[in-house]
């Protein structure tokens, strides 16, 4: 039997789509193939990088480009997951067996083994399911959040949660008995609590459960009692190695900052990035940004373009009148896991994101939490609380983090040795958990290949 053909279909926004890309490369790298699925829209993004050979298909390592339509119209907001979860599933799942067709007849000596999605996309593992190919879930967060999603159903006939909103109705809620008590509040699900989402998440976990494994970047030293929860987790992670070739990437990186990085001592450094969907209003940007003034210590800040409202924010005069010393640089789009790795890097606030916390604790880079929505609340109280490898911001009565707020975490927590020593020693115990992660990886490859 040859090596395997996997169909990756990422929810097509960049949180799944980079992680998926990336996992997509490592299973290249392992000899299998790749056919990689995405939106158009994605595809004319990625088709014109100039990691791509002009014709759909990415450089080394091999990886086939196909995409469908999402049915979301250019002007509507692709911020809006509900309207897109929505419209790919009306869209795309129509047109999936008759691409795998195509696909097929096009190598019919390699055709489609297994089929893996993210998050949002477990119609594709009801469509693989009809056509007898296998499925698996690469899920884009933590193996917790996946249990938290996963245990919606019991928590509503036990009564914990609403069965119309999935608001809890308790004030902390602990999963299982392992796993720690957290804030009613830091339940993924419970951000996005309305009607939609939650009767959305209830069909998909039906379908999630289709898959026959779920891949999580992840590991026994980071999430022991979560994974050992279900048989279908497969601990992937921490995908690590990756950092020169960010192919899947849909943003230009700004390189510049790392030659920016090179002239500054070791362990000096603020990074500030919220990921690629977070935005943050004028009053919290002001505020953050006179908080990093005030520290009097050198910062690298992602400032996203498509946060509405920084074409002003971002002209020159504006900043001038905020930053009264000259200590910081900001970029659009870092290369950020090169960021971590870099010698001058002291600390990273982060709205920790699984990517970014993964990144961070690999990299031994201490974090300041300010956690938004889903699964990053609950990541913090991994950060803060399990690994301690971070501290978390308060916000003020106004749901504000203030500038004094800002200063004083940051200084605390870049004086606290504990906590630095600390978060050396887990980088050195989670990037030893790779050889198990490759050890899973290969028997996942060995399974699609029967
Ligand atoms: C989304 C959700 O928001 C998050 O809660 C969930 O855990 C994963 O899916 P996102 O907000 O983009 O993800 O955050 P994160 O998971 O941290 O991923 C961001 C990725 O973008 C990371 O891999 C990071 O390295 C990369 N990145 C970020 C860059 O390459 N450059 C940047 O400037 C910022």
């Amino acid at each position: 039997m040859g090596n395997p053909h996997f169909l990756t279909i990422p929810f097509p926004i960049l949180g799944h789509m980079n992680p998926l890309m990336q996992f997509s490369q490592v299973l290249a790298k392992h000899g299998c193939k790749i056919t990689f699925l995405t939106s158009d829209e994605n595809y004319n993004k990625m088709k014109t990088t100039s990691i791509n050979d002009g014709e759909g298909k990415l450089m080394e390592p091999h990886i086939n480009l196909v995409s469908l339509p999402d049915g979301v119209n250019p002007q509507d907001d692709r911020k809006d997951l509900a309207k897109v979860i929505l419209s790919t599933r009306i869209t795309m799942s129509p047109m999936l067996p008759k691409l795998i067709e195509d696909i097929n007849n096009l190598d019919s000596d390699n055709k489609i083994s297994c089929i893996i999605v993210t998050k949002n996309m477990g119609w594709a593992l009801e469509v693989a399911h009809q056509l007898g190919i296998k499925g698996a879930l690469f899920w884009p967060a933590s193996a917790t959040s996946l249990v938290s999603f996963n245990s919606m159903e019991r928590l509503v006939e036990e009564g914990i949660v609403d069965p119309q909103s999935g608001i809890p109705r308790k004030q902390e809620i602990q999963l299982s008995l392992n796993l720690p008590m957290m804030e009613a509040a830091a339940m993924p699900w419970y951000s996005l609590s309305n009607a939609f989402f939650f009767l959305h998440m209830m069909k998909e976990m039906q379908n999630v459960n289709l898959g026959e494994w779920w891949l999580c970047n992840t590991s026994m030293d980071l999430e022991a009692e979560a994974i050992s929860l279900s048989p279908k987790f497969l601990p992937i992670g921490p995908l690590i190695g990756n950092e020169d070739n960010n192919i899947g990437s849909l943003w230009q990186e700004d390189e510049t900052c790392l030659e920016w990085l090179d002239q500054h001592k070791p362990k000096s450094v603020i990074y500030v990035s919220f990921g690629s969907l977070i935005s943050i209003g004028p009053n919290q940007f002001k505020e953050l940004a006179i908080g990093l003034d005030l520290l009097k210590r050198p910062f690298l800040w992602v400032v996203r373009k498509d946060m509405a409202h920084m074409n002003n924010v971002l002209e020159n005069e504006y900043l001038d009148e905020l930053f009264k010393g000259n200590k910081g640089k900001i970029v659009s789009w870092s290369p950020q896991k090169k960021i971590l790795c870099h010698p001058s890097i002291a600390c990273f606030i982060t709205h920790c994101g699984w990517n970014s916390t993964i990144e961070s604790v690999c990299s031994g880079v201490p974090l300041l939490c300010w956690p938004f929505f889903s699964d990053q609340l609950m990541n913090k109280t991994y950060i803060c609380d399990v690994w301690k490898v971070g501290l978390g911001f308060e916000k003020d009565e106004n749901g504000l983090i203030t500038k004094e707020e800002i200063k004083k975490k940051v200084d605390e927590l870049l004086e606290d040795e504990e906590i630095k020593e600390r978060s050396l020693k887990f980088m050195e115990m989670v990037v030893k958990n790779k050889s198990e992660g490759d050890k899973n990886l290969n028997k996942f490859i060995n399974w699609a290949k029967e």
